[in-house]
Parts: structure tokens; C-alpha cells; sequence
């Protein structure tokens, strides 16, 4: 695992904004966002020095190409704690290369990787003190970059920003009883556009979907591919999965599904059990007729916001349903156990997995790796 990245000082008064921060006793997801972010400008081809600072509004002009034309890309990882020890990341180098992978889908500049673990290692670093430890909680950390270039011509942006916020979160769904409406009109993606991406574009286009869902009584969609809404996609923020005769099932990738990190984490876990992984075109319709038949009894979410999370049932809009588990599945819970193994202990023996990080002892003391620098752009 790449370690590039050091720690940037920050002011005595930021510092005390961290202490006076009260952490909500029911935390929910995002809603409680940490005191400090951090901003790096992208101006005349540069990054410029990043900058902590309290968290708050940002100027912007209205003309800003992000507000007119979209281009804006973001992540979303997760840093944990647990018995008081220093916190850590769960491979934050494949957020930073699907970052970079946005960032070109989007025309916008690449933030060097040792802009972007610096910035996480050093919020990650003093929000320490506020990062939640109880079982299915974390820090949830939120990269972004905005075209920040003022004039409504339809072009790449000169400017950016890069900004990091931060939010103590529980998981993305607070019941275990996910029910998921099958998008038989929509489509949230389509073959060449940016659903491969983690572009607000696909989420902007997927809220009418999640309307209707709430609207019937679901929590989710379940998205098919644009061309025959025929093979199941994945769902609004979380890849797919399915048990079958004992084997696992997942939607191949494609340019219209995002490749996410717990997707591909719990392919090789599995895969590390000996269980069978199938990454193949999976028929709608041919899955909901084992279902019916009790062929396949745990279809499952996951992602970083959400984890593993089973889905109880699957419904179309006609107002068919098909039951699933009620919980969590055998199969389910042995994964999402291994997972959240992990993430309680921050022990992952078979993979290079994680990447702890040193907190702030409150007297300036860091390890060697760690020590403050005063230039995160020098080091580039
Ligand atoms: C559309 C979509 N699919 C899947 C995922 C899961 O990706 P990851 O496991 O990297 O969080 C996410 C969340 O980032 C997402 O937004």
C-alpha cells in the first residue's frame, strides 16, 4: 500500500473548534458535519498549498461552471476507531484512483496523490477526538472537486476546488428491512456517459427514482441497463449481489455501474473462502423466477455508506413483490461479518487492506512518518 502523505499543521483556534464539537447522540448519516475541512485551489495549471479551515460556506460565483454544467466529481470513504486506538483507512488508494479516473471522465485536473492522502491524513489526524467508536460507526470523509470558473460558455473550467469535509455517521440504513423498487422506466445510466464515474450527475438523475420508491413504500432502486432494461445494474448508491445455490452473483462491470471498493473487497474475500463468484450479465427476470421458486433467498447491498445490507424483498411499481430473507442470510452474514470484522479491529491479515494513521496526542507528538510539514505541494 502506498503511505505517501504527511500531515499539515493547523491553527490553535481550529483545534478548539474540534474540542467544542458536541457529536449528536443519534448520529445518523452525513447530517452532522465535522467543524474543519480542508480546500486545495486548482488555478494557471497548479494546485496550490491546501488550507484547513473551519467549515463553513465557500465563496462562489454564480457563473461557476459547477453550478450550470455539472462538472463536479466526489468520493466517499470511511476512517474508523476503536478502543481508543490511533483510527484508520480502508484502502483509501482505491478511492484516490477512482477519483482520478473521474477526474478524467470529467476534464478536470488530477489531484497529485500525495495532495490527497496528505489531506485525509491530516483531517483524519486531528478529527481523531470526534470520530465515533461504537460498532457501525466511523468518520465518514467526503472528497470533491468543483469547476470553479466563473462564464456560462459550455467548456472545461480553468479553476477547481478540492475540498475535503468529514461527518460522524452510523450507517446508511439504520433497519436491516431494505425493500427495493425494480426502475423499470428511468435509467441511471447509459453506455458511454458517466456511470462508471462518481459524478453527482448520476445521483441528481436518479432522485425522481427514488421518489416513486419512497412514494410505494421502498427504500431503494434496483437500476437495468439503459439499452433493454433487462440486467440488473446496480442500486442508486450500492453495487449488487445475489446468493445462488451457494454461489455468488454480481452484475459484471461495465461503463454504466460503478466499480465500488466494497464490491470488489467482498468478491475477494469470498473468492479467498473458496466460494464461487460469478461476474456476469444477470437476467432480471430469470433472477426473479428463482426467487419465486426459493432458488435464491438473500440478494444483498453494498458500499461503503452502507455496508452490507440485506434486501428483505424486491417489488415493481404494479405492485408484485418478491420476498427474500427477512434479515441477514447465512451467506450474508458471513461476509458482512468479515467486513465488519475489519473495520472493528483494523486487522485484515490477508489483505493490504488498511492504513492506520497517527493521532493527535494532543502534545505534538507524532511518529516519524507523521510529522507535520509545512509544504504538501513542495513534496510533489
Ligand atoms: C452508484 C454507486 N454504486 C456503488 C457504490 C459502492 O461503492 P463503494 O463500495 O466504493 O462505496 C456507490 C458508493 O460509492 C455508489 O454511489
Amino acid at each position: 500500500m502506498d503511505h505517501q502523505g504527511s500531515i499539515l499543521p493547523i491553527s490553535h483556534e481550529l483545534k478548539t473548534s474540534i474540542s467544542l464539537y458536541k457529536r449528536p447522540e443519534n448520529l445518523g448519516f452525513g447530517s452532522s458535519i465535522a467543524p474543519i475541512m480542508l480546500m486545495s485551489k486548482f488555478t494557471k495549471g497548479r494546485w496550490q498549498e491546501p488550507q484547513i479551515q473551519p467549515y463553513g460556506p465557500i465563496p462562489m460565483a454564480p457563473a461557476a461552471k459547477v453550478f450550470h454544467y455539472g462538472q463536479q466529481i466526489f468520493e466517499g470513504m470511511k476512517a474508523f476507531r476503536r478502543n481508543d486506538q490511533d483510527p484508520f483507512l480502508f484502502r483509501p488508494k482505491e478511492n484516490y484512483d477512482r477519483f482520478v479516473r473521474s477526474a478524467r471522465r470529467m476534464c478536470m485536473p488530477e489531484v497529485p496523490e500525495n495532495l490527497f492522502m496528505s489531506s485525509l491524513k491530516t483531517l483524519v489526524h486531528y478529527l481523531t477526538p470526534i470520530i465515533p467508536q461504537r460498532e457501525n460507526e466511523s468518520l465518514y470523509l467526503r472528497p470533491m472537486m468543483i469547476a470553479t470558473e466563473s462564464g456560462l460558455s459550455l467548456k472545461s473550467s480553468g479553476d477547481y476546488l478540492f475540498l475535503i469535509i468529514a461527518a460522524p455517521s452510523a450507517e446508511y440504513f439504520s433497519s436491516a428491512k431494505v425493500r427495493a423498487l425494480i426502475e423499470r422506466e428511468d435509467c441511471r445510466a447509459s453506455p458511454g456517459g458517466t456511470g462508471a464515474f462518481k459524478v453527482g450527475g448520476n445521483y441528481g438523475a436518479s432522485i425522481q427514482s427514488g421518489v416513486k420508491a419512497n412514494a410505494l413504500g421502498f427504500q431503494q432502486t434496483l437500476w437495468l441497463d439503459a439499452r433493454q432494461q433487462r440486467y440488473i445494474e446496480e442500486f442508486s448508491g450500492m453495487n449488487f449481489f445475489a446468493v445462488v445455490n451457494g454461489e455468488l452473483w454480481t452484475p459484471e462491470l461495465t461503463d454504466t455501474i460503478l466499480p465500488g471498493i466494497t464490491r470488489d473487497s467482498i468478491i475477494k474475500m469470498a473468492r479467498h473462502k473458496g466460494m464461487i463468484v460469478r461476474e456476469f450479465p444477470i437476467d432480471i427476470d430469470e433472477l426473479l423466477n428463482l426467487v419465486s421458486k426459493n432458488i435464491c433467498r438473500e440478494i444483498f447491498a453494498c458500499g461503503t455508506a452502507a455496508v452490507v445490507t440485506p434486501i428483505s424483498e424486491l417489488g415493481e411499481s404494479t405492485g408484485t413483490t418478491y420476498r427474500l430473507a427477512e434479515s441477514f442470510g447465512e451467506v450474508t452474514q458471513k461476509l458482512s461479518e468479515t467486513i465488519r470484522s475489519i473495520q472493528q479491529t483494523g486487522k485484515c491479515e490477508q489483505f493490504d487492506w488498511v492504513m492506520p494513521i497517527a493521532r493527535d496526542q494532543g502534545d505534538g507528538h507524532l511518529s516519524a512518518s507523521n510529522e507535520p510539514q509545512n509544504s504538501m505541494i513542495a513534496a510533489y
